[in-house]
């Protein structure tokens, strides 16, 4: 593992984690985090489509209820465990709680199956591309020299969050039933089985009127348009390079990725995900 990938980064237990937000000791206290039964925990590898999940359960909880998004920005709805311990542990029940943390990193009570857990994964490829951007975008981050640079890092685990493969696996390989998966080219494809999946998995039940509401108000564009939603006001982003919400689409990877570049990362993809039995819609042709 040897020295951190660069200045911004640090790490604990092997994961690099950035300077700026987190520290040793909180993530250390994270083991020991008492999980209630009624959490809900949105688990994510970075830019797999949290926010668009955040958004959603944040509805799905108040059955539609736009005021909810419109009045309460992200942080505040769905608070960072690793990040922001205080606000997590000051939330009512039942608490939406968002956390990067891969799987063996979580606290204990999650890892045993207490609360409920729902994982969003995306394409790794299309992931990789969104957080060139990201890592473009914040200032607490590196920013990458160029694409090809980027996509050795990413490979190599030298980012933020570490390996996209491990995190994964983690979440895979100690999967239970009260892990539900959810992919963001799902969300992209058929919202309305994600929505009916995710309320089956949290015993709520909505009208379609409700079901309406919670898609208009977690669409693109309405997310884009939305302050409390877009993260235009989060000082950590540097606005003249980007933004948050940004292109929201499938298969952005084509436009970036060479074909050399794509076939590495295939080799490297297939090498890594090597005993995991699992057809995700990206391995589909
Ligand atoms: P792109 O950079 O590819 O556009 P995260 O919230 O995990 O950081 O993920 C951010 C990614 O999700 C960004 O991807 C962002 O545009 C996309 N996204 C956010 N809200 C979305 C929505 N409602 N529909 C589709 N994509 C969305």
């Amino acid at each position: 593992m040897g020295d951190p990938p660069n200045d911004w980064l640090f790490y604990f237990r092997g994961i690099p984690f950035m300077h700026q937000i987190y520290n040793t000791e909180s993530l250390e206290k994270l083991e020991d985090f008492e999980v209630m039964d009624d959490d809900v925990f949105i688990t994510t590898y970075p830019k797999s489509g949290t926010t668009w999940m955040q958004v959603l359960l944040s509805l799905v909880y108040v059955e539609g209820d736009e005021s909810r998004v419109k009045d309460i920005n992200n942080f505040d709805r769905a608070p960072w465990l690793e990040a922001m311990m205080n606000d997590v542990l000051n939330r009512k029940r039942p608490r939406l709680i968002s956390s990067h943390l891969p799987f063996n990193l979580q606290p204990r009570m999650l890892r045993e199956g207490k609360g409920k857990v729902i994982h969003v994964l995306r394409n790794p490829k299309d992931t990789l591309v969104s957080f060139y951007h990201f890592h473009k975008l914040t200032k607490f981050l590196e920013s990458p020299s160029d694409f090809q640079t980027f996509i050795e890092q990413f490979i190599d685990a030298k980012v933020f969050i570490g390996s996209w493969f491990n995190h994964v696996r983690g979440w895979y390989e100690n999967t239970h039933p009260n892990i539900l998966h959810v992919t963001y080219e799902d969300m992209t494809n058929d919202l309305d089985d994600v929505i009916k999946k995710v309320c089956e998995f949290l015993g709520k039940s909505l009208t379609n009127q409700q079901v309406e509401s919670v898609k208009h108000h977690s669409s693109f564009n309405v997310m884009r348009d939305n302050p409390k939603t877009n993260h235009s006001k989060v000082e950590i982003f540097d606005f003249e390079k980007g933004t948050f919400i940004r292109k929201g689409k499938v298969g952005d990877w084509k436009d970036y990725f060479t074909v050399a570049q794509s076939e590495r990362f295939d080799d490297v993809y297939h090498e890594s995900m090597v005993g995991l039995d699992l057809d995700f819609i990206w391995d589909l042709p």
